[in-house]
């Protein structure tokens, strides 16, 4: 028997205009956004995400870690509730889509869910999980990953920036560190809209990802100690060059990641390089290796040859090293109710679909361990993401987000 809300759909255009709102807060340099996470423009896109709430109908929660929680009521008081979101927060050189869709398309399935007039017996609530991209405050996934009980809270709180401002003053000073207990909410299942930040959906022309696993992550911080000298008059035999030692590591993480080609990877996004000067030899480096891998035997492989590399490159140069572990999860299989009720609405929507393996990391990788989860991925132009240019079609954030709303109303029951 048909679902009496079998043809429902959201509402594209109000779904588009709310992204392209949401953009005009922390504008970038080239067209995208620069919203990082706890700062004054984080706190304004978060003020302005809990007004469309409100006017939703919808009420708010706030935890110590700042996950914003906007709840719809169900029918049933005792049933849990279907969790549905993403983040707000952006890269420095950030798109307007990535995390900020799965925030605003589960703001728009609740506006359709209220034209609609359609009850649910579970509450649904739509999350702002914050800090998820690690950028200004690493590790990524930092405060879903204390909500999941992988971090500690006081650890959270201590992390700082490059310029030394810790985590939770920060928070604090823009206002949105709340007074619930991070991590208490039970959940009866969560669901991430997401855009790929890869080319496969495109390549193959699909509507939607159906993502069934999650590649795994390590950020090993790499400390490279030489001695600052001036570069003209240094003779090349007396220099501790730590910037060309970590040239040599990273031609290593190449290679290592190449080894296990085509299901690894490897790169270093984050470098410091000091004095940064250019004519003073560097006498100090700092930066983050990411290997990433859908297998842990992959990942820890990789791992162990980082370290032998830079010790074998360190001393061979006469250079000191520290290496650090800032951030990873193990590789994720996601809960097979909640693919299904993914993967059953793209099918009953009539839009084209196939199984993925996200490469990017996502909040639902933590909320998977203390719940069931799944993911719905859209396809965004050339693959391209962390960077301004991000693109994505109205069409493609149409289908997913159609496919959020009845993979989450199946879940959260529709009461007839
Ligand atoms: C999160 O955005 C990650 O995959 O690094
Ligand atoms: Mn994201
Ligand atoms: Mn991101």
């Amino acid at each position: 028997m048909a679902s009496p809300a079998a043809n429902m759909k959201i509402d594209g255009d109000r779904l588009w205009d709310s992204l392209m709102e949401m953009a005009q807060i922390g504008p970038g340099i080239a067209g995208g956004n620069n919203r990082q996470t706890v700062t004054d423009e984080d706190g304004e896109g978060r003020a302005l995400f809990a007004k469309w709430c409100k006017a939703a109908g919808m009420s708010m929660g706030l935890d110590t870690m700042g996950n914003m929680f906007a709840r719809r009521e169900g029918t049933d008081p005792d049933a849990l509730p279907v969790y549905v979101g993403s983040h707000l927060d952006t890269q420095p050189t950030g798109g307007k889509y990535d995390g900020v869709l799965g925030v605003l398309g589960g703001l728009e399935l609740i506006r359709t869910l209220n034209d609609l007039d359609i009850k649910t017996k579970h509450p649904i609530v739509v999350t702002n999980w914050t800090n998820e991209e690690g950028t200004r405050f690493a590790p990524a996934m930092l405060s879903s990953g204390v909500f999941a009980g992988m971090h500690t809270q006081d650890w959270a709180y201590a992390r700082e920036d490059a310029d030394g401002k810790k985590f939770g003053d920060e928070l604090a000073r823009i206002g949105w560190q709340g007074d619930e207990e991070v991590g208490a909410r039970k959940m009866h299942a969560m669901f991430e809209l997401h855009i790929e930040q890869g080319p496969i959906l495109e390549i193959e022309g699909k509507d939607v990802g159906v993502v069934t696993h999650g590649q795994g992550l390590s950020w090993t911080q790499v400390t490279i100690l030489g001695k600052d000298s001036h570069t003209g008059s240094t003779p090349m035999p007396m220099r501790k060059n730590a910037g060309l030692g970590m040239a040599r590591v990273l031609e290593k993480v190449e290679e290592i990641a190449l080894s296990h080609a085509p299901h690894a990877v490897g790169a270093a996004g984050h470098i410091d390089v000091f004095p940064n000067s250019r004519n003073v030899i560097p006498g100090k480096v700092v930066f983050t290796v990411d290997l990433r891998s859908p297998d842990l035997a992959v990942i820890e492989d990789m791992e162990a040859r980082l370290a032998a590399a830079v010790k074998e490159i360190c001393d061979t140069m006469g250079l000191g090293y520290e290496m650090e572990k800032v951030g990873g999860f193990d590789p994720v299989t996601f809960d097979e109710g909640c693919v299904s009720a993914v993967r059953n609405a793209a099918e009953r929507l009539g839009y084209s679909h196939m199984n993925l393996i996200s490469g990017a990391g996502h909040d639902a990788c933590w909320i998977n361990r203390v719940a069931p989860t799944a993911m719905i991925m859209c396809p965004c132009v050339d693959g391209l993401s962390h960077n301004e240019a991000e693109e994505i079609s109205k069409e493609w954030a149409v289908a997913g987000t159609d496919v959020l709303l009845h993979a989450v109303v199946e879940t959260a029951e529709i009461v007839k």
